[in-house]
């Protein structure tokens, strides 16, 4: 079979709120830097502007509110199903602020990755910046990594560092790392999507490239 006949990859992507590395993946893969399509966006936040997003590209979207389901399992088996639909190669976390449980992640292995600003293992969780600024390190970054239970806490694929200036406000922190995210997210998802990665435990291996 030609590459030109080889099906796209399906990217699903789960986003709370302004989606900017989700508009870096649709620019990317709209402009031929990524090997996949966007086919879905699921967001838990009907309020999201990467909902706005998606239909201004035609991307299909579903909202799955926390509130809708009466446990966090159910909601994870709803998140699921909402996700599995879309029958993805790859599922991207993409500013999704919720933890996934093993009820969802059973569903998708190994298939499921996330955006983090900061160096993995430091500053997991909310407000990574703001703990960079706190904590005074002189330099921070971004990672990208499978999703496990944990809170950023999955193997990780790939990283960009990031000076942190003494005038820093969380603000302006946040913007110099999201240039970064948004190709770092990128690079990672084609080398996933092209069977570039493997992992081994918690170490993982990029391939050629
Ligand atoms: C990004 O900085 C992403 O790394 C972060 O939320 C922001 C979403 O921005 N994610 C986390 O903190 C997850 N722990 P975006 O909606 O513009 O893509």
């Amino acid at each position: 079979m030609d590459s030109g006949a080889r099906r796209k990859s399906r990217i699903v992507v789960l986003a709370s709120g302004r989606g900017t590395n989700f508009q870096a993946i649709i620019d990317a893969s709209r402009s031929g830097g990524l090997s996949g399509e966007v086919v879905g966006l699921i967001s838990d936040n009907p309020d999201a502007t990467a909902l706005k997003r998606a239909k201004r590209h035609g991307i299909p979207q579903v909202v799955v509110e926390r509130k809708s389901y009466p446990s966090k399992r159910e909601f994870d088996l709803g998140l699921a199903q909402a996700v599995g639909q879309f029958s993805p190669d790859l599922v991207v976390l993409a500013g999704f602020m919720r933890l996934l449980g093993k009820a969802f992640l059973d569903e998708f292995p190994e298939k499921v990755v996330n955006i983090h600003p900061s160096l993995l293992p430091a500053f997991r969780g909310l407000d990574a910046q703001k703990q960079a600024l706190e904590y005074g390190v002189r330099y921070t970054g971004c990672t990208v990594h499978f999703v496990d239970e944990g809170a950023d806490t999955g193997p990780i694929i790939g990283q960009r560092v990031v000076p942190v200036m003494p005038d820093d406000t969380e603000d302006t922190l946040a913007a110099r790392i999201l240039v970064e995210e948004h190709s770092l997210m990128v690079e990672c998802i084609n080398a996933v999507l092209a069977s570039r990665v493997r992992r081994n435990g918690r170490k993982v291996i990029i391939c050629g490239g």
